[in-house]
């Protein structure tokens, strides 16, 4: 089936798509992706097997309509995330243009190809000038096979596309970039470390918020990972991570009916109770769903850290009876986190603390279990305890998620058996006295909740000088920085400040060699 729009042709998939119908109802999100202008195109092109939707580009000059020819469309498998495919298409005689469109990221969102590597989306008349896109957004009912014009824009784009191959040096700032071997390095430490144990390792994701990384540790021995927020789940689910256990409660109707349809599309989902009354809204909201197949549930034990979480001794048995009864929820284990303890600087300290919360976590898991409850999963553990964590008979399930990147308060804790993988990449901007410069990282771009980030190279100290700015100064004797001059920036707290960015950058000896969008960043619901 052809089907004209706006003179550009496009033949659509045959039959109803139910991801096409999908996309229709994220029609409004697209909006608002990642810089505003996402085309939406669904059609099977000549050498694609497309079954989803493509965000693609248009690049016209103001008022012109595109009279676009689609030249030839290839699949590409290297980035071997989600799915890529490389289009031409042919605008007027001398423009032929080109691009790489990254589709299954970022949720129903298209990740724009300017983005995602190795593609370099470039105007062929003028290379460095700014380019006018064209962006049309188009939509499909799967009932209708037709396709609808939602809206016709102009933007105007700046060129800048860093691409892998590309040196970190010439990326802008500030950028957050990521050392592969320190990040490999502390993936297979931690892998080295638990595998042994016979234990599952679930990461946390809420540090690295990206699906790609989710996988990469799956492939280093991990077995699924955990997310906060249902948001996070959302995202990182629909970039094809859906072995996810939310740790956060999951309270109030619209959480809930998020969690419905999550779960309807993801039957992989776990999640935690702590409450009679959040476990039945979430019973009620899936028998309205018609939804029967029950959802895996842990109950939620407070080990010590008291912010979420069910007491231990009766409280922890009136609430697995609760859940017991509920037709929609199965209840498979027991989570709990001792957050309360990651930090604790005297490693000893450390070890005897946690071994008391897993003393209380496992005894509660063996008396529900004598009771007659199903507890499989025992779930708990983060970075600075995992290790200890592992030692107790019961535990089944490791959670920690900072040890991939690390930060300085981590460091100042446990040491550096991680390493500080991962730096905020900052230019001088201006020099303020001898030993004075200002650099463009501020409150926007690392956070300042457990202590100031630190300059990598460690003769320059760090102060926030409001959103945007940071200083860094010097002791006499040290060299001076210049206006110009890149500092790399370890930050205090890992998981907010990955919130504040958009992509990683990772490199190799400061060669570009992959780009992670942060799948979940701003993620908090
Ligand atoms: C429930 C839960 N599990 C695991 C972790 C991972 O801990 P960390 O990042 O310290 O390794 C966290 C972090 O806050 C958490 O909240």
């Amino acid at each position: 089936m052809r089907v004209w729009c706006d003179r550009i042709p496009y033949r659509i998939p045959e039959g109803p798509n139910p991801e096409i119908a999908e996309a229709f109802t994220h029609e409004k999100s697209l909006g608002r992706s990642l810089y505003g202008f996402t085309t939406l195109l669904t059609s099977s092109l000549p050498g694609v097997r497309l079954s989803s939707m493509v965000s693609t580009f248009f690049f016209t000059k103001r008022n012109e309509t595109p009279a676009a020819t689609l030249i030839e469309g290839k699949e590409d498998k290297s980035r071997g995330f989600g799915k890529s495919i490389h289009v031409t298409w042919q605008q007027s005689e001398e423009a032929i243009f080109s691009a790489g469109v990254q589709y299954g990221a970022r949720g129903h969102i298209p990740t724009p190809c300017i983005f995602s590597s190795p593609y370099k989306l470039q105007h062929p008349c003028h290379p460095t000038q700014p380019v006018k896109i064209r962006t049309q957004t188009l939509a499909i009912t799967s009932t209708k096979l037709a396709f609808s014009l939602i809206q016709s824009r102009d933007f105007e784009f700046s060129m800048y596309s860093p691409k892998v191959g590309d040196r970190v040096d010439t990326l802008d700032t500030p950028s957050m970039i990521a050392d592969l071997d320190l990040v490999e390095a502390n993936i297979k430490k931690l892998m080295d470390k638990l595998l042994p144990t016979g234990l599952d390792i679930r990461p946390h994701l809420k540090t690295t918020k990206s699906a790609i990384l989710a996988g990469k540790m799956v492939k280093a021995g991990a077995k699924g990972g955990c997310v906060a927020k249902v948001s996070e789940a959302e995202v990182i689910a629909a970039a094809g991570f859906d072995d996810l256990f939310i740790t956060c409660e999951i309270i109030g109707p619209a959480k809930v009916q998020r969690l419905v349809e999550l779960y309807r599309k993801h039957r992989k989902i776990r999640i935690v109770v702590d409450s009679e009354a959040g476990a039945t809204a979430i019973d009620e909201a899936l028998a309205k769903a018609g939804i029967d197949e029950p959802i895996s549930v842990l109950i939620d034990l407070d080990v010590g850290l008291h912010r979420t979480g069910v007491l231990p001794g009766d409280p922890a048995m009136t609430l697995a009876q609760h859940v017991q009864g509920l037709k929609h929820l199965k209840l498979i284990g027991l989570h709990g986190y001792e957050g309360h303890l990651q930090h604790l600087h005297d490693k000893e300290d450390r070890k005897s603390q946690c071994l008391q919360s897993m003393e209380t976590l496992t005894n509660t898991a063996d008396v529900l279990r004598k009771a007659g409850f199903n507890i499989e999963v025992v779930t708990t553990g983060g970075t600075g305890t995992a290790e200890f964590c592992a030692t107790v008979p019961g535990v089944t399930e490791l959670q920690p998620g900072s040890f991939i990147f690390m930060d300085t308060d981590y460091r100042n804790a446990v040491g550096t058996f991680y390493s500080n993988s991962l730096t905020i990449l900052s230019t001088v901007l201006s020099k303020q006295g001898p030993r004075s410069v200002t650099i463009d990282s501020g409150l926007k771009s690392l956070t300042t909740d457990s202590g100031l980030a630190e300059c990598k190279d460690p003769r320059y100290s760090y102060g926030v000088l409001g959103d945007e700015h940071g200083s860094l100064s010097w002791e006499e004797g040290t060299p001076a920085l210049s206006v110009g001059d890149r500092v790399e920036m370890v930050p205090s707290h890992i998981d907010p400040t990955v919130n504040l960015h958009d992509f990683y950058y990772a490199h190799r000896g400061g060669v570009i060699e992959e780009i992670w969008p942060v799948d979940s960043r701003g993620k908090v619901q």
